[in-house]
């Protein structure tokens, strides 16, 4: 497949920048507001007939240069026994949280043809109806933001309860840290196995920690997921509000860092000595406000991308429920038109 993402992500020249949006299939899309009806995100997720499609349309429908698969970082946690529901406008809410050593040890252990055989099947699905169009994306949260949801038991700005647990029961923190490790890679390997051509691991929420407790709590377990995947699938980082951690991030092996609007775009290559591929960074915001801010908002980054190679454009974060799917499609004609040099 030729692919002006895929080569993006290699650093690689491609002929135009390539443009796909975090959480392109979502409520702020009619058709997928139509298919989510009265079902659940997770109703959805289980379904690889409806997954798959909801996934196609979603990147059809905006002309981007990937897909990703519809699925949830949630998902193949109820493979470890967490019970969690997706709250509509609020986000996870786990009923079964950890709060000890116990809890950690009795998480049972993960495989992914026997946890979420629909997800891979939905790959295949995917794959079938892109027909070699566009690549792929797989994905999985990555071990630290999914331990918040554990331990915190619904979504937290703060995320004290888990740092709490992380300094008062380091060992706990350990053996939590690595079993989820091992679930990202089996996981993410499956994926891998059943055709994603690229993989993006979602540490959301790893930017509410300092620099050295990243070091000492959670680079380890990145740069070993990082490892163990094949070499020819290119692996994207994506956190939000970590400006502080991007050579941390750089430092754990991935080919391709995504990054929010709070840092300049150039200057992750430059943090970087350009030794790598970098997606983002437009305000999610402007492309919901749309008119000149969003037009000025997609000058302004490709101006910053100018003179770097490998770019992947996207927002900084996911689509707002707000945005109107036509800026969006305005976003992508504009990155595409653009030259490169
Ligand atoms: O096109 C895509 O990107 C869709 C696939 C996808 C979903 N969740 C489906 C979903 C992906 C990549 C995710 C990742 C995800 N889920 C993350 C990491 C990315 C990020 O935003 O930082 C996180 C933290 C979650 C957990 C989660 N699930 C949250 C915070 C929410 C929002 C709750 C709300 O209603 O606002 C969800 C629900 C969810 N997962 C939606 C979608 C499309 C919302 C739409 C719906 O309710 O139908």
């Amino acid at each position: 497949m030729d692919s002006p993402f895929i080569d993006a992500c290699r650093r690689r020249d491609p002929e135009y920048t390539p443009v796909w949006f975090m959480r392109q299939a979502g409520r702020y899309l009619p058709s997928y507001r139509k298919i989510r009806g009265t079902k659940s995100v997770m109703e959805i997720a289980k379904n690889p007939e409806l997954s798959s499609k909801v996934a196609v349309d979603a990147a059809r429908a905006l002309g981007t240069d990937a897909a990703i698969i519809f699925a949830d970082i949630m998902l193949p946690l109820e493979g470890l026994g967490v019970k969690f529901t997706i709250i509509e406008n609020v986000g996870p809410v786990v009923r079964n949280t950890i709060r000890s050593r116990d809890d950690v040890d009795s998480l049972s252990s993960f495989d992914a043809e026997v946890h979420v055989p629909f997800v891979l099947e939905a790959i295949d699905a995917t794959i079938t109806k892109l027909d070699g169009s566009i690549p792929l994306i797989g994905f999985s949260g990555a071990p630290f933001t999914l331990a918040g949801y554990m331990i915190e038991g619904q979504p937290s700005r703060e995320l004290t309860k888990t740092k709490s647990f992380m300094y008062e029961n380091e060992k706990a923190w350990h053996s939590l840290m690595g079993k989820l490790t091992a679930m990202v890679r089996d996981y993410l390997i499956a994926q891998i196995r059943h055709g994603v051509q690229a993989v993006q691991l979602f540490d959301s929420w790893v930017g509410v920690l300092s620099p050295s407790d990243y070091s000492r709590y959670v680079s380890q377990y990145t740069r070993a997921i990082f490892e163990s995947l094949p070499q020819n699938v290119p692996k994207i980082h994506f956190c939000a509000d970590s400006g502080n951690l991007i050579e941390q991030f750089h430092a754990a092996g991935p080919d391709v860092l995504s990054v929010d609007w709070r840092v300049p775009i150039d200057a992750v290559w430059d943090r970087c000595r350009e030794g790598v591929a970098v997606q983002g960074n437009l305000d999610p915001s402007l492309a919901a406000v749309g008119g000149n801010a969003m037009v000025r908002g997609v000058r302004q980054v490709l101006k910053g991308a100018r003179g770097h190679r490998g770019h992947i454009f996207s927002l900084g974060h996911g689509v707002l429920r707000e945005t109107e799917p036509a800026n969006l499609r305005r976003i992508v004609k504009m990155v595409h038109q653009t030259r490169r040099s």
